[in-house]
């Protein structure tokens, strides 16, 4: 390595190193944040409540459907809730047309329905004349709710950017354009996939705490219990009681919105500045699948700049944002360096000296190992403000299950925070892989939700 590409990489190293004492003080943040949140005058979390009442037994039964829209591919499900803790479920996925994702609204609602019109088809046959089959909706970006069936979009993330969503609720745009091609569909539920992992993984594991999602986005999902949430008093009907819990969607992709502790670099500071919406989901943006690649790619073209690296070689491909998606690091990291020299010549035609494959494949490790330990920094701040001392948190989504090592740091990084002093095998507050969220947890949030309205309860906020 030439002395001045290994001065850089050394810079680098030290800028993405998070230290045991630069996690505590974030996690020390994390749980004022998480109680601002809930707090009436609100914070960077928007801790939002989700109308989830109940905890699922594991004894559910019934048929329903689903549909998950939050990241590439529309995925619509059909679950069947067998009770004791078991299903079935048959899933099929629509891309998500790229343009879309910057698109037009009645476009995307109305691809949504035509999608789920053809699963059904496909599913129950053309005629299909029966009662309407009742769908839960885990749409997958943070939304304020009065009641369960029933959400208003607070922001795009993740890249979308569709005009006229924000402010307003996505359940009625979807009813409405299902409802033009007469598709036998009632909305009872809208979810978001945190809540959906966390309401699945209990319906099959009674120890779990948390539901959380490191793919795409990152967020997480609690049962806290509603007459402990300030900002709901005044809110809550009379069927609601001390025992009463309430699953609280965080949204805390949104962590340190106003930089106080989180030690953002130069790549995530232009990160957010080039993204749809600056100024927001600034923990997300150093954490979460979407950005992961973009980061490497801003180290290596902020290298280039300096003359340190792809001398002589034509770089215009790798200077389309976002140009290396979370597969990029999260396979160089898998497969090593001389992956890293086969990636770039076949997908950007740049040939890389072996000091380069070397520090690529470096620089995956350092951004997936920092991902790994901010990443622990929710769930710790969520376990400390609710005491927990031992459960499961049951995570899901690409980086979780892809990016590799991941669960091992985020695992190490916990224990530094905890000091168990345990083998691993045996930290009290363990991750575990989440049942599916999105199809599973909507299905038995739409069953939970159709038996509170059958005993009389309430489902939403007082009016
Ligand atoms: C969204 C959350 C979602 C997370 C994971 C974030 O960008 O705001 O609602 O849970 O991504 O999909």
């Amino acid at each position: 390595m030439t002395q001045t590409l290994q001065a850089a990489f050394e810079k680098t190293k030290s800028e993405l190193t998070v230290t045991t004492e630069k996690l505590e003080e974030i996690t020390n943040h994390f749980v004022e944040e998480l109680e601002k949140g809930i707090s009436p005058a609100g914070g960077n979390i928007p801790m939002n409540p989700t109308w989830v009442m109940d905890y699922p037994l594991g004894s559910e039964t019934g048929e329903y459907l689903a549909i998950d829209l939050g990241g590439t591919n529309l995925r619509v499900i059909r679950v069947t809730l067998q009770g004791d803790s078991k299903f079935k479920s048959v899933n099929e996925k629509y891309p998500i047309p790229v343009p879309m994702r910057t698109g037009n609204k009645d476009d995307l609602f109305d691809f949504i329905a035509k999608s789920l019109d053809d699963f059904i088809k496909h599913q129950y046959g053309e005629d299909y004349k029966g009662e309407k089959l009742p769908l839960g909706f885990t749409f997958s970006y943070p939304a304020h709710q009065n009641a369960i069936n029933h959400g208003v979009l607070q922001t795009w993330t993740k890249g979308f950017d569709i005009p006229g969503v924000e402010g307003h609720d996505v359940v009625p745009m979807l009813q409405a354009s299902l409802d033009k091609l007469n598709t036998p569909v009632e909305v009872v539920a809208l979810i978001n996939d945190t809540t959906g992992t966390l309401v699945a993984s209990k319906y099959c594991d009674t120890e779990t705490i948390m539901g959380l999602i490191f793919g795409t986005g990152c967020n997480g999902a609690y049962y806290d219990f509603a007459k402990n949430i300030p900002k709901l008093e005044g809110k809550l009907a009379s069927d609601i009681n001390d025992k009463t819990p309430m699953a609280i969607n965080c949204e805390y992709g949104a962590f340190d919105n106003d930089w106080k502790v989180l030690p953002r670099t130069k790549y995530d500071i232009q990160i957010d500045q080039e993204s749809p919406r600056p100024g927001q989901q600034f923990y997300e943006k150093m954490i979460a699948g979407y950005y992961l690649g973009e980061v490497l790619r801003l180290i290596l073209l902020d290298y280039y700049s300096q003359g340190l690296v792809f001398i002589n070689q034509d770089i215009k491909s790798l200077q389309v944002p976002f140009a290396m998606d979370t597969s990029f690091p999260s396979m160089i990291e898998e497969h090593g360096p001389e992956y890293a020299g086969r990636l770039f010549k076949d997908t950007f035609n740049i040939t890389l000296t072996k000091e380069e494959e070397k520090v690529i494949s470096d620089l995956c490790q350092i951004i997936g190992t920092r991902a790994a330990r901010l990443s622990v920094c929710s769930i710790a701040g969520i376990c400390r403000k609710m005491n927990y001392k031992s459960g499961h948190c049951a995570a899901d989504g690409s980086v979780f299950n892809r990016y590799p090592y991941f669960k091992e740091r985020a695992a190490a990084a916990l224990n530094e925070l905890f000091k168990w002093n345990t083998d691993p095998n045996d930290y009290p507050i363990k991750l575990t892989h989440a049942e599916d969220g999105s199809g599973v947890g909507a299905a038995v949030i739409a069953c939970l939700t159709e038996k509170r309205l059958l005993a009389g309860k309430s489902v939403g906020a007082k009016l």
